[in-house]
């Protein structure tokens, strides 16, 4: 039995979903968070199935053994790949941003085009397309994989010519569709939001799985009673935990964040 005092668990392929974890803060401030990022196999985004699910589990057990109550995918490509394949076999709740940023552009959609932008195994998984399908199959749903935004994220391009050209680039084909909602289908495409308005137009609305995550989490917690009334909101309530420290994760992280982040570990063996 979980209690309510128990960390929310959440694990990304690297530091990305610290984006979905600023959003958890933000809503749930008392909440304890232990963060998991295997950035030494970062990114997934490359990867096959069997390999996303073989990571993905490994991580949920380390997130386990950390007596997570709740495990959030903050990752686009495991919530994609691996969360339909495993979810059934763990008893606590484990939740993705695939089924809440779907909802959430189904509400959003007038004209029912709606755009997904993700990494190569998101786009090619589909797993949007048939989570808005389950709400609405009148919908149309057009992918595109923008491989360089993650690298341009991770190196801190995120406006100027060079930028807007790569976003216009790949964003062309989602505006000639004329969809009229884009679906940020990967944890590093929030802080691109700007760059890719002016690629698309102040008028199509941009739908980031993160907010409607955390309330979806909230509610899960209501409901089973986990929610953690007690604690005040601290820099200790959130721990990092990382496969591979050597890169730049703290200065990302903060970006990423918004805020400071004083505990970072290194595990050898998830
Ligand atoms: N976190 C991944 C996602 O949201 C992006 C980085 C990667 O390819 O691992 O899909």
């Amino acid at each position: 039995m979980s209690d309510n005092h128990q960390p929310i668990g959440v694990f990304d392929s690297g530091v990305g979903g610290l984006t979905v974890v600023k959003e958890l803060r933000r809503l749930l401030p008392q909440e304890k968070i232990v963060y998991f990022g295997d950035t030494a196999r970062v990114p997934y985004g490359t990867k096959s199935r069997e390999t996303i699910i073989k990571f993905s589990l490994e991580n949920i057990l380390f997130l386990l053994r950390q007596e997570a109550k709740i495990i959030v995918i903050a990752c686009n490509t495991s919530s994609s790949l691996a969360l339909p394949a495993i979810k059934q076999h763990f008893r606590i709740p484990i939740i993705g941003v695939i089924s809440p940023g779907a909802k959430e552009s189904v509400y959003a959609t007038k004209n029912k085009r709606v755009g997904v932008i993700g990494t190569r195994a998101t786009v090619s998984s589909r797993a949007y397309e048939e989570e808005i399908h389950k709400l609405d199959r009148t919908i149309k749903v057009i992918g595109q994989s923008c491989p360089l935004f993650v690298p341009l994220v991770e190196e801190g391009w995120l406006k100027g010519e060079i930028v807007l050209g790569i976003v216009g680039n790949y964003l062309k084909p989602l505006k000639d569709a004329g969809i009229d909602t884009l679906i940020l289908g990967c944890t590093h495409y929030p802080l691109l939001r700007e760059a890719i308005t002016r690629a698309m137009g102040k008028k199509v609305i941009l739908i980031d799985s993160a907010k409607q995550l955390a309330m979806e989490v909230k509610g899960i917690l209501e409901q089973d009673g986990l929610l953690n009334k007690n604690r005040q909101r601290q820099i200790s309530n959130l721990v990092c935990y990382v496969t591979d420290k050597s890169g730049p994760f703290k200065q990302l992280g903060e970006r990423f964040l918004g805020e400071r982040l004083d505990h970072i570990y290194e595990v050898q063996n998830v």
